[in-house]
């Protein structure tokens, strides 16, 4: 068989388990080629196997968006099996919460800023000089809603998101005459072991995020599909979070006041249960 695709391809970070999955299931669905990258490799064969069912070309590619050589080795690999990339869902990432001055220093803040902003900037780096040679491309980064709004406990999750999109900004300048497009998601909370697995000091209040789960990855996967269908700089899903990042923006002391009503009620502050 020819290597060079005869159908539309996607690369997916994170396409193990959550949103990632979901979307590589709903572009197979859809007649695209899908490329599957993440670090469990007998998930992703099992996905792969699973899809190609569908009758589509799968490439499951054992991935840590933390090596380098990884990224590579992705771009490199994609490229030779299937000969073109339409896009590119930075998608793999995780979080940590807790209060800044209890997290591990190379755990919690330096692993979340390699996996979800230093991942993102590699992969595009990998793929980006071949996106040029083709003369097409559309890069999809995945943020949050934490890329607007820092809420306590979040700083570090919150950094590597905003940075996420400070990202996508500039580099969607930098291709604006290359026929590359850039766009961002930014989702609330998402029904997935992200956020369920992930300890939090504010679950004790039922506020640590698990509480506004409102979506499920295959909704996100659809706000995604809508993206690359019509492309936009971003999309923020449930559209309910809009106005609230705008309040964020415009009265950063409203937050901050609910804030300090948070931390008071869970005892926080010099002398309080939770003084270190
Ligand atoms: N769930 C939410 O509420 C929510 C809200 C807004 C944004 N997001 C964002 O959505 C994205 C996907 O999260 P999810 O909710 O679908 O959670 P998830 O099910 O835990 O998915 C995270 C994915 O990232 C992959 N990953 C983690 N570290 C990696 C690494 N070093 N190299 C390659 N892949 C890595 C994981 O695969 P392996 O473990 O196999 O490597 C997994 O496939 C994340 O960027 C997250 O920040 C989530």
């Amino acid at each position: 068989m020819s290597n060079a695709a005869t159908s539309s391809v996607i690369v997916i970070t994170g396409a193990s388990s959550g949103i990632g999955e979901a979307t590589a299931r709903l572009f197979a669905r859809e007649g695209w080629w899908v490329v599957l990258a993440a670090r469990r490799r007998e998930r992703l064969e099992a996905l792969a196997r699973d899809l190609e069912t569908l009758g589509v070309r799968v490439l499951p590619v054992p991935t840590d968006v933390t090596r380098w050589e990884d990224a590579e080795s992705l771009a490199r690999t994609t490229w030779e099996a299937f000969g073109r990339v339409d896009v590119l869902f930075n998608n793999a990432g995780f979080i940590q919460l807790d209060w800044f001055e209890a997290m591990d220093p190379h755990a919690d803040i330096a692993r979340q800023v390699l996996v979800n902003l230093l991942g993102t900037m590699w992969v595009t780096r990998a793929f980006l000089p071949g996106m040029m040679r083709q003369g097409f491309g559309h890069i999809v980064n995945m943020a949050s809603v934490a890329g607007h709004i820092a809420p306590p406990t979040y700083s570090v999750y919150a950094a590597t998101k905003f940075g996420v999109r400070g990202f996508s900004e500039g580099l969607r300048r930098d291709v604006a005459l290359h026929n590359i497009r850039v766009s961002v998601i930014s989702p609330g909370g998402v029904e997935t072991d992200f956020v369920k697995d992930a300890k939090s000091p504010l679950r004790q209040l039922k506020m640590d995020g698990t509480e506004t789960l409102t979506l499920t990855p295959e909704q996100v996967a659809r706000a995604v599909w809508g993206l690359v269908r019509r492309p936009r700089r971003e999309r923020v899903i449930p559209g309910l979070y809009r106005p609230l990042i705008w309040l964020n923006r415009a009265f950063p002391a409203l937050t901050d006041f609910i804030s300090r009503r948070l931390l008071r009620r869970l005892g926080r502050g010099p002398g309080g249960m939770h003084a270190k």
